[in-house]
């Protein structure tokens, strides 16, 4: 008999983790977190697994996908460490670098069809420059460079890459989503206390996006066809500043001539709109409506 539609995800004892866990448990799904540690509240089963052992990869995945149940949908590979300079650059570039390859070495070997990528807005490179680097243009989107020098957003520019080079061994669906500043319901708060000091999230763009969208946007990044391999912007449609974007934009990135849409109200400097599109996804938790 088929049971219930079955989806691996990585880093699920990890702040966006554990909403993606949840969100696939919510709409019935079989769901296994492959993390190097245990959740805070248990969701599913977790297997302790250091993805950077292709042995240890192998070994979960195929646990997971034998037997006569039904088979797996695909896996959202969201395990990383997820900004630069809290380790030293090869480690974050060897993790991040080597979790994806064998992610996407076991998937092609076990015949799994689908995969989500945790990228990032970092890959753009604005963010952990050491030198401020203005964005070529605004709002941005999946055209433009990616230039980072620090090893995490070269580690994002790679996983997009090796992510095209097992679409095409294999034809599986790999869809990469720069995500923007993450944000957890208890984060909120503090970011609206500190809406005065504006630069503090310049090198993000003002760009945040909620756990609980990021998590709709996998479901429906796992459940889409035909994809191949993409990368997606997953942003808020607004910023993440009380202040309005064209005011923003004229203060803070007076170098940018090429402006590309009106930039009404408090609308995002990096567009959503090729995720909207192609996922029909739209993030549903806005940080005005939020406490
Ligand atoms: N937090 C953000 O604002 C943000 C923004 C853009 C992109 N991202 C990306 O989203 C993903 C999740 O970010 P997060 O903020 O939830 O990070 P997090 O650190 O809270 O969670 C990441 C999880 O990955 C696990 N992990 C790391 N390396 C591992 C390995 N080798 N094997 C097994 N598990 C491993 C960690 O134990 C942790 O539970 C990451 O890929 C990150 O780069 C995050």
């Amino acid at each position: 008999m088929m049971g219930k539609a079955r989806v691996i995800v990585t880093g699920g004892s990890g702040k966006a983790g554990q909403w993606i866990l949840k969100h696939f448990v919510e709409n019935e799904y079989e769901v296994i977190n492959l993390d190097v540690k245990a959740p805070a509240e248990p969701i599913c089963r977790t297997i302790i697994t250091d993805l950077n052992d292709l042995g240890q990869v192998h070994n979960a995945l195929s646990a997971f996908s034998s037997g006569n149940r039904q088979e797996v949908a695909g896996i959202v590979h969201f395990a990383a460490i997820p900004q630069a300079y809290t380790h030293t650059n090869d480690v974050c570039f060897r993790n991040n670098v080597m979790s994806t390859y064998n992610i996407l070495e076991a998937a092609a070997n076990l015949g799994i069809k689908k995969v989500v990528l945790a990228s990032s807005e970092s890959s753009y490179g604005i963010c952990f420059a050491s030198e401020f680097m203005e964005p070529q243009y605004v709002p941005i989107d999946e055209a433009h460079p990616q230039l980072p020098e620090d090893s995490y957003g070269l580690s994002k520019v790679v996983n997009e890459v090796t992510a095209q080079a097992f679409h095409r061994r294999t034809g599986m669906q790999v869809i990469s989503f720069r995500l923007g500043n993450i944000l957890v319901p208890e984060n909120y708060a503090e970011l609206k206390a500190n809406f005065d000091n504006t630069e503090a999230r310049l090198r993000i763009l003002w760009s945040y996006i909620d756990a609980r969208d990021v998590a709709s946007a996998c479901l429906k990044a796992i459940e889409v066809d035909g994809l191949g391999a993409e990368a997606l912007i997953i942003a808020a449609d607004d910023s993440s500043s009380n202040r309005l974007t064209r005011d923003l934009v004229a203060q803070y990135l007076p170098g940018v001539k090429d402006i590309r849409s009106s930039l009404e109200g408090r609308t995002s400097l990096i567009s959503n709109a090729k995720a909207k599109k192609l996922l029909d996804w739209e993030p549903k938790f806005h940080l005005m409506e939020q406490s």
